[in-house]
């Protein structure tokens, strides 16, 4: 099945999710990374079905929330009447002026980007980004942790009730249980860089700060599996340069990056 195909499908199962602690625990803890206040503006880039967008609504912040697939942005309508949506691939020039927001959110989506799309869109979040501005991305990393994240999920939802209640519960959600498991699986089946690419640590810290971003800070989040950064644009003039750094320790590395200048190294 095509990229395209296979999203349009497993959005129409991917709210299952929401009840899957995990996901709904990496959502807030993107909003917190947000800050949201009351006014602030940001995009939600590759929203899907709309939950975060939800989550940084109900905390104040006015949201634009793009994606290209029509069955996801179905899904966030019915949820949501009011969203601003937009339907746009984000391996084209999105449709926003410069620094017209003051955040952005791009989780669990770069990794389904061309190599080429990927980088455009970072160049594009720059732009659209306010300076001084926050862009938080989440990625798959190379370790896939598929087991332990199922495993977790259903201890979750066996410690929740009796015998009788839990199977009642489970049993009408199993269909799009196996659904989710499926397309995640057709997903990770995807050639590198044509559907589904595991970021390195450093690639994904080159691939932000060429692009001219600063301020990095990345995590481990859904057991290990994926990546969080958060990083900001520069304020002022200053630029980002890629330079071929020797071996230097972290502190050094992390005084450079808190200079004016971005100093993307690749070691
Ligand atoms: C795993 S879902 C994440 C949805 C949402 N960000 C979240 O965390 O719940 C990935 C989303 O990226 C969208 N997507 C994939 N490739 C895209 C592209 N080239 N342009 C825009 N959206 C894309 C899919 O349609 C899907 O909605």
């Amino acid at each position: 099945m095509r990229p395209r195909a296979l999203w349009e499908r497993y959005m129409d199962c991917y709210d299952y999710l929401a009840g899957v602690e995990s996901y709904a625990a990496g959502l807030r803890e993107v909003a917190t990374a947000v800050k949201p206040f009351p006014g602030q503006r940001v995009l939600d880039a590759g929203s899907g079905t709309g939950n975060l967008s939800l989550l940084l609504k109900a905390q104040g912040a006015r949201i634009t929330s793009c994606d290209f697939s029509v069955s996801a942005l179905r899904h966030h309508r019915r949820k949501d009447p009011k969203a601003e949506l937009i339907r746009v691939s984000l391996e084209e020039r999105l449709p926003f002026k410069d620094a017209s927001f003051d955040a952005i959110c791009c989780t669990s989506v770069l990794f389904a980007l061309s190599k080429a799309g990927c980088e455009l869109a970072v160049r594009e979040f720059l732009r659209v980004l306010q300076p001084g501005g926050r862009l938080i991305v989440t990625v798959a990393a190379p370790e896939k942790r598929n087991g332990r994240l199922l495993a977790n999920h259903l201890r979750s939802l066996f410690r929740q009730g009796n015998g009788f209640a839990r199977a009642w519960r489970l049993l009408p959600q199993l269909p799009s249980l196996l659904r989710v498991l499926y397309y995640n699986r057709c997903l990770q089946q995807l050639p590198d860089w044509q559907g589904y690419h595991r970021f390195s640590e450093e690639e994904l810290r080159t691939l932000l700060f060429r692009a001219g971003f600063t301020e990095l800070k990345v995590k481990r989040i859904y057991a290990g599996s994926f990546f969080q950064v958060t990083c900001a644009k520069l304020v002022g003039n200053a630029r980002s340069v890629h330079v071929k750094l020797p071996v230097l320790s972290s502190a050094v590395r992390t005084s450079l990056i808190g200079s004016q200048t971005a100093i993307a190294g690749t070691l």
